[in-house]
């Protein structure tokens, strides 16, 4: 019997409803009506759907108290809301429980949480751990601050001009000395998606484990961190259609167990003395403080939202507009696209030909067109490139073909402006 797949229809007229913000204009003006907004800078944050925003507003007026701290209607009301989204994110992961979620406050203080309390417990003088040249700055600079403290040595894998992790240095890299690696799952300038499940296969045959910035690649595409094998996942809610002060930890339960606090405080503690505190187990043990309840909530209508469209649906999608834009870029006499590696994310990082990207981001503003310009926190790969920054334009669920021809045009008349 033929078995046939169908995804579900995907209907980005439908889906754009739902985002209130996308039907403002931009730079309207005394007599001039404003420009429809073309938000092509999802990468940096994407924009909210009405269910996430009802959903925090209806919990700030109904459900908002403190959590894991009363024994009060609301307290307990708030807790059970908070740890069914732990579980929604155990499940949007394929996690194997909702004890492997811990929750941050970004992906940056997740990858901080792994340097302070893996690294500064298990890495000493000599140690290597291997990160690629493509990351963020978010998983170099706490690497860099462990290598000030320890003395650890960080070893860069590179990439072809394409924007290809070269697997082979990888390889050459791995050795007695490598502790960690710590990669990016989808570059946020390439749109690069590495190769999780042999990057990490290949350091476990070393006993070697590996964490994965997942910041880009959550939101475009299906992640299994069992099916990866990944030891850490990082994720950060506000480019999952979610709030911003929410980030995921996903860790190996008996790697989170190992690894001593990262901040102290109320809630993660078991009991405190002046002559000596112990810690309860984790997730709990690495959220000292009041979290961010309200967002956390949010967040887990963010990944309810992803789910009911499909998330293969929207890889699809995304997927269209990617193939989409570059064809039509690509027809543009002096731009450049950095970045063309296989089965890239949907993220298109270029350059035009005698015009900086600085004013080629604020000329397209004034079509409405809103695009990242810069180094993108990601320095090293603009040397590896030998670039000091680039246009960005990054899209999501709810960007459209016109989106894409909108982009084109605003980029074509930027060249006619500099005669370019
Ligand atoms: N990391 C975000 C970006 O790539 C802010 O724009």
């Amino acid at each position: 019997m033929d078995t046939q797949i169908t995804l579900p229809t995907f209907d980005v007229e439908r889906v754009r409803a739902d985002f209130p913000i996308l039907s403002r204009t931009v730079h309207e003006r005394k007599g001039k009506p404003g420009k429809p907004l073309v938000y092509l800078d999802s990468a940096a944050s994407a924009q909210k759907p009405r269910q996430v925003i009802d959903a925090m507003t209806r919990f700030l007026e109904e459900d908002y108290s403190n959590i894991h701290r009363g024994v009060h209607f609301l307290s307990q009301t708030a807790t059970d809301q908070f740890e069914e989204a732990r579980r929604k994110v155990a499940r949007f992961l394929n996690a194997p429980s909702e004890r492997n979620i811990v929750f941050t406050r970004s992906a940056t203080e997740a990858v901080n949480l792994v340097a302070h309390s893996y690294g500064r417990t298990f890495l000493s003088e000599g140690d290597e751990i291997i990160v690629s040249v493509m990351e963020h700055h978010a998983n170099i600079v706490p690497w860099q601050l462990l290598q000030m403290d320890k003395g650890i040595r960080i070893r860069v894998v590179p990439v072809d001009e394409h924007g290809v992790l070269d697997l082979n240095a990888f390889e050459d890299l791995l050795s007695d000395r490598t502790k960690l690696v710590a990669m990016t799952h989808c570059s946020n300038v390439l749109g690069t998606v590495t190769p999780a499940k042999i990057i990490a296969r290949m350091a476990h045959e070393r006993g070697v484990p590996v964490l994965f910035d997942g910041s880009q690649a959550a939101v475009h595409g299906v992640v299994d961190v069992q099916d990866i094998d990944a030891d850490f996942y990082i994720m950060t809610g506000h480019k999952l259609y979610g709030p911003t002060g929410t980030g995921v930890l996903y860790g190996k339960y008996d790697l989170l167990k190992k690894m001593p606090p990262y901040q102290g405080g109320g809630d993660m503690i078991e009991s405190v003395s002046f002559e000596g505190t112990t810690f309860k187990a984790p997730p709990a043990r690495f959220e000292a403080g009041t979290p961010a309840i309200t967002e956390v909530i949010g967040l887990g209508v963010a990944l309810d939202y992803m789910e009911s469209l499909g998330r293969e649906a929207i890889a699809a999608h995304e997927h269209d507009l990617l193939q989409y834009a570059t064809q039509q870029l690509s027809q543009v006499d002096g731009l450049r696209v950095y970045g063309t590696a296989p089965g890239k994310g949907p993220i298109i990082s270029f350059t035009l030909e005698g015009v900086h990207p600085h004013d080629l981001g604020t000329i397209v503003d004034q079509y409405g067109v809103a695009v990242r310009v810069g180094r993108h926190c990601a320095e090293p790969l603009m040397e590896r490139f030998g670039v000091g920054a680039t246009a960005r334009a990054s899209f999501a669920l709810y960007n459209t073909r016109a989106e894409a021809d909108a982009l084109v045009e605003s980029v074509i008349a930027v060249k006619e402006f500099f005669g370019a």
